[in-house]
């Protein structure tokens, strides 16, 4: 039995990313979540003789964040741009930018930033309900780093098949500024939860 059902994404067509590069980006996220599932039978059928495979299951367990990780940074993603785009409205999360940044041209152009860290991962942002806080991070791969206790409330992918179909990766900057063009932030605030 599968623990996990891949979703689907009712999108718009977006500005300066590809229907072809989204097509191919799910074909992706599709493999994480099929991975996932993998990952979970796996270790069922190699823990009726634990001792035996006890290597084979450390493997597993350990690559297990990556693919589950994986598959949940896609679910948020693609989401945030179902709706079309949409601005930040006043209200709470703005409230909390301008708290923590000054500013939303500030917040967003640090945001930005981070984006373009070298390397394969995302650009996260989350709330952390517990101190009233936004935090960003870079999470290296789909799962080093990710922040516990907090809640990833936007993500941004910047593994190279995110704009392959449409930018060099000299040019990345360009499918950033798309990513925020077609931003739909009610999703983020929804998530934000205020
Ligand atoms: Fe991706």
């Amino acid at each position: 039995m599968d623990y996990f059902t891949a979703k689907t994404f009712t999108l718009p067509e977006l500005k300066g990313i590809s229907a072809k590069n989204v097509e191919e980006h799910l074909k992706l996220y599709q493999g994480y979540v099929k991975f996932s599932n993998y990952i979970v039978g796996k270790m069922k059928e190699l823990s009726l003789d634990s001792e035996k495979n006890a290597y084979e299951l450390a493997e597993l367990q350990r690559r297990f964040a990556f693919e589950h990780d994986g598959m949940k940074n896609h679910e948020i993603y693609f989401s945030q741009f179902e709706g079309g785009p949409a601005p930040l409205a006043e209200g709470g999360l703005m409230d909390a930018i301008k708290k923590d940044y000054g500013s939303y041209d500030a917040f967003l152009a640090r945001l930005k930033a981070i984006a373009m860290t070298r390397g394969i991962g995302w650009m996260m942002l989350y709330y952390c309900s517990e101190t009233g806080h936004l935090l960003t991070q870079w999470v290296e791969e789909q799962h080093v780093g990710h922040l516990y206790g907090p809640k990833l409330i936007l993500a941004l992918d910047m593994w190279e098949h995110s704009y392959v179909y449409d930018y060099p990766t000299s040019e990345k900057k360009k499918y950033v500024e798309a990513f925020f063009e077609n931003l739909n932030w009610e999703k983020v605030v929804e998530r934000f939860g205020k």
